[in-house]
């Protein structure tokens, strides 16, 4: 609406041609009359060209400027003296287009007004089209900075369901739409390529997801995008064209009391140009008060009326065919990216398990000893993030950290392949074949006596020169015999109890010097006439064995199994979460007073909590596995028992075995297993 104010000052200085159209009013009244004003037709500006008296300038400014629902722009001709002009500042002059001293006549008036009409047109014309490039330009800025946050987003997201779930967010706010579903394409056993219905939201109502598999053809929506690689965008998927390929399955609609009316479907195409799903947009929402759509409308506006659908689903706006390609195509990547990682990680996890099946399979005793400890080791950690305090209470295992105690479980002795087997399994102090020759040498030695004594009773028997008798007794001769024959089979079984791994108090190399000496003192000689060696060195160190069964040599080439464990563990390229995994396995022996290997590292700050966590459950494994062939299962209150023990002496973590008891780790692996 054009608009001529004129105060009723300046009236009496202007010759009005018709008076009737403009609006003649004292200054004070026009505040309120350009309050009344009413909203233009076409909700666009009033032009008003205000005719003033200098001295009344900054009040009817003030009125025209008060913000207000139909916006006004105007312009001010100005009457009064030259000295009224000194008081202004070029701001004010920004909005005076005309100064007179004089009267103002008729033809100059109207001149003036059509002026000034005509500039502030161009003027409002200008600022339009200004206006309109700066909307363009933030539209595009959004979309490209809600394209980098979306390749972003993306990007770091590792779960599976979590990326759907955020593909569907992220698509449903750039384009406002109320409803989404993912699509997967997936391959069965035959190489028969469906689409898997994945995921689906729909905003403010819970309707409960069901996956289900669709053929791959262009009879559904989904279906033909998958096909064709096509996008789709469906004004109203309940008035399709007639002669579509596809068809609207409205089955869900009628469930759910819902109207699945604009649509808009892409593809998803992965790195190589392959279809790997669909994205469907379902109902693009619009405030009908506002010009574009700001991503609030998914989540704010409510579909709930049949009339909400009409009043707030509009179609899905031509720009976001593009956009969505875009995020389709960053979203594909993002998959893909997690189905790779998925499968490197099950890949190498099976590897690990089945060489830690071959090393175990090597000797039955401690088949699955790796995976019974890998399984307590789990359980163990998540106990640990339950207790709350305590020093245990400031552990929390995340699931990777639980993963990569797992490995570690899992490769904890793999270092056992480098150690000759017998000495795993020697259960006495000489290994069966040297226990079978010592024995064998003693029934050699001990024939050989016998035959010595028949030989001298030979002898004695046999006349001597001149027919002449010998005179020795033979009783005694006899007795002789026996007794040496006794004393060599008293000192073999000796020996053969000196082989178990027994702890006694007599020193054992004492007593096999004296049986030796015995032994040596009878000259027993070998076919070539050497002196008779029955007890080798080697079976005389062993046979000195104090405790247990393992002279000092092979008990250090058992511990170096952890060594041997390390150096392989490191050459393993591990990702950054699991780069633990070689210190936790070096320390399953270490103890906490010190006295364990390989470094025998005291104190709980010198190792980590994942190998005194090991430590225990290693013992506990070791002790009670009941598939040993030479060894008997220890019962399982035995078994604390000992752990207990251990921990009393400082060898194992208290805090740790008492929640080993207390939570029943053992009980939760097997249920687990
Ligand atoms: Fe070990
Ligand atoms: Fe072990």
């Amino acid at each position: 609406m054009d608009i001529v104010l004129i105060t009723e000052k300046a009236a009496g200085l202007i010759d009005i041609p018709e008076p009737g159209a403009c609006m003649v009013l004292p200054a004070e009244e026009i505040e309120a009359k350009i309050k009344a004003l009413p909203a233009g037709a076409d909700s666009g500006p009033h032009f008003v060209v205000a005719f003033t008296h200098a001295d009344e300038f900054s009040l009817v400014r003030n009125c025209l400027s008060s913000p207000r629902e139909t916006p006004l722009i105007y312009q001010f001709v100005l009457i009064g003296t030259a000295s009224d002009l000194s008081g202004f500042s070029s701001d004010g002059l920004q909005n005076i287009s005309e100064f007179r001293t004089g009267r103002i006549e008729r033809a100059d008036f109207r001149f003036i007004v059509a002026k000034t009409m005509s500039v502030l047109r161009e003027y409002f014309k200008a600022v339009t089209i200004r206006n309109e490039h700066l909307a363009m330009l933030m539209d595009v800025r959004r979309d490209q900075e809600s394209l980098i946050n979306i390749g972003k987003a993306l990007s770091s997201e590792k779960d599976p369901d979590s990326l759907l779930w955020l593909i569907l967010f992220l698509s449903k706010k750039i384009t406002g739409a109320d409803a989404g579903s993912i699509y997967l394409v997936e391959e069965d056993e035959r190489g028969t390529k469906r689409l898997r219905f994945k995921f689906s939201d729909t905003f403010a109502r819970d309707i409960p997801l069901e996956e289900f598999v669709i053929d791959i053809d262009r009879g559904s929506i989904a279906g033909y995008v998958a096909v064709t690689g096509q996008v789709l965008n469906i004004p109203d998927a309940y008035s399709l064209p007639v002669g579509t390929p596809y068809s609207f399955n409205s089955s869900f609609d009628r469930q759910n009391d819902y109207e699945s009316r604009s649509m808009l479907v892409v593809p998803m195409r992965n790195h190589v140009d392959e279809i790997i799903g669909v994205i469907q947009l379902i109902n693009s929402k619009k405030n009908p008060s506002s010009k574009t759509i700001s991503g609030n409308e998914a989540f704010e506006i409510a579909l709930k009326s049949p009339d909400d659908f009409r009043r707030y689903v509009v179609a899905f706006d031509a720009k976001y065919d593009s956009l969505m390609q875009a995020v389709a195509g960053q979203a594909a990547v993002a998959i893909e990216n997690n189905r790779l990682i998925e499968q490197i990680r099950r890949q190498f996890e099976e590897f690990v398990k089945a060489s830690v099946t071959a090393i175990e399979s090597r000797d039955p005793a401690t088949s699955g000893h790796s995976f019974r400890v890998a399984r307590l080791c789990r359980e163990m950690a998540l106990a640990v993030n339950e207790v709350k305090d305590g020093y245990l209470g400031g552990y929390n295992f995340t699931e990777s950290a639980v993963r990569e105690l797992e490995l570690a479980a899992l490769l904890h002795d793999f270092g056992k392949v480098y150690i000759d087997l017998a000495i795993f399994r020697k259960s006495k102090k000489l290994f069966p074949k040297d226990f079978e020759n010592l024995k064998l040498r003693f029934d050699f030695l001990y024939r050989c006596l016998e035959i010595d004594g028949l030989n001298r009773e030979i002898e004695r028997l046999r006349p001597g020169p001149g027919g002449n008798v010998k005179t020795e007794s033979f009783a005694e001769m006899l007795s002789e015999r026996d007794a040496l024959l006794n004393g060599i089979r008293a000192i073999k079984e000796k020996i053969v109890n000196m082989n178990e791994p027994a702890v006694t108090d007599d020193d054992p190399e004492e007593l096999l010097s004296a049986m030796l000496a015995d032994i040596e003192a009878l000259g027993c000689r070998d076919i070539e006439g050497n002196a008779l060696e029955v007890v080798s060195d080697r079976d005389r160190t062993n046979l000195s064995i104090r405790k247990g069964s393992l002279n000092e040599d092979e008990r250090r080439e058992i511990e170096s199994h952890v060594v041997h464990t390390y150096n392989f563990v490191s050459r393993i390229p591990w990702p950054p979460e699991f780069r633990n995994i070689p210190e936790i396995a070096l320390r399953h022996h270490e103890k906490l007073d010190g006295s364990g290997y390989p470094d025998g590292l005291a104190g709980r700050e010198s190792t980590m909590l994942q190998s005194r966590i090991m430590a225990i459950v290693d013992i506990y494994d070791a002790l009670s596995a009941t598939d040993r062939p030479y060894k008997k299962a220890v019962p399982l209150h035995e078994t604390l028992e000992i752990l207990k023990k251990d921990a009393d002496e400082g060898k194992l973590d208290p805090d740790l075995v008492a929640l080993f008891i207390s939570a029943r780790i053992y009980e939760r692996a097997v249920r687990a297993g």
